[in-house]
């Protein structure tokens, strides 16, 4: 079962994402003492992101990690941990212990040893969508689309650049939050291909025993 929001701009979009992962977040630490988080890479998350650093979130009980990550250095203008880092982790009380960093210029390597720092279950897990349908790094007809591991070294990603880690299917849909966040003019045939059942990576996330929302904005509904 999935809902499906729509909001007039990215920003109200944002600011409603935030509320309910606030809520999914203190509902971890209440139960569990400790809330896993996943981020989406790309442009998208930065307005999340700054909603959320504003927030009283049980930051001490929160550990961060990545959907994917490029195979570029850490404070490369394409890395999507820099981009965290500058619109969430240098804003909010974050523990930098807690922050688990995508090791993807380890290549399969740095897969295997991700796959190691995972938890059991992530609770929430924040995901976009690229204009071809790919969310995380998994794209559509990827040879990597149906392996059982649970980190994936990509090299031959369509979407500069092309080498790259993400969690794979398996990953995300152990998570009991599921919530992508889709803007954009750009992204509306693509979602509307996810609406009308055609199976791309985006339409295979769908977690075994948690939550799916779609956050969407009226451009990429389709509604601008
Ligand atoms: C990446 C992302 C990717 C992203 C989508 C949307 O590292 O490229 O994880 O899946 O979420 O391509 O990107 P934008 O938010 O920049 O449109």
């Amino acid at each position: 079962m999935s809902e499906t929001l729509t909001f007039d701009t990215v920003d109200e979009l944002a600011s409603s994402l935030a509320v309910a992962v606030e809520r999914w977040v203190k509902k971890a630490v209440e139960e569990r003492g400790v809330a896993h988080v996943t981020l989406a890479g790309g442009s998208t998350p930065a307005a999340l992101h700054k909603v959320l650093a504003k927030r009283d979130l049980p930051w001490s009980s929160m550990h961060f990690y990545f959907g994917d990550e490029r195979a570029v250095p850490f404070d490369h203008a394409d890395s999507n941990f820099r981009a965290a880092d500058q619109s969430l982790f240098s804003l909010a009380p974050v523990v930098s212990s807690h922050i688990h960093r995508m090791p993807a210029e380890d290549r399969a390597e740095g897969a295997r040893a991700y796959s190691e720092s995972l938890p059991e279950r992530m609770d929430v897990v924040l995901l976009g969508m690229g204009e071809d349908g790919h969310t995380a790094s998994l794209f559509p007809g990827s040879a990597v689309l149906e392996s059982t591991d649970a980190v994936l070294y990509v090299n031959d990603s369509p979407k500069p650049p092309p080498e790259r880690l993400t969690l794979s299917f398996r990953t995300l849909n152990r998570a009991r939050h599921v919530a992508f966040m889709i803007a954009g003019a750009g992204k509306a045939q693509a979602f509307s291909r996810v609406v009308s059942g055609e199976l791309l990576p985006v339409a295979r996330v769908k977690p075994d025993d948690g939550t799916l929302s779609y956050y969407v904005d009226r451009a990429a509904a389709g509604l601008a």
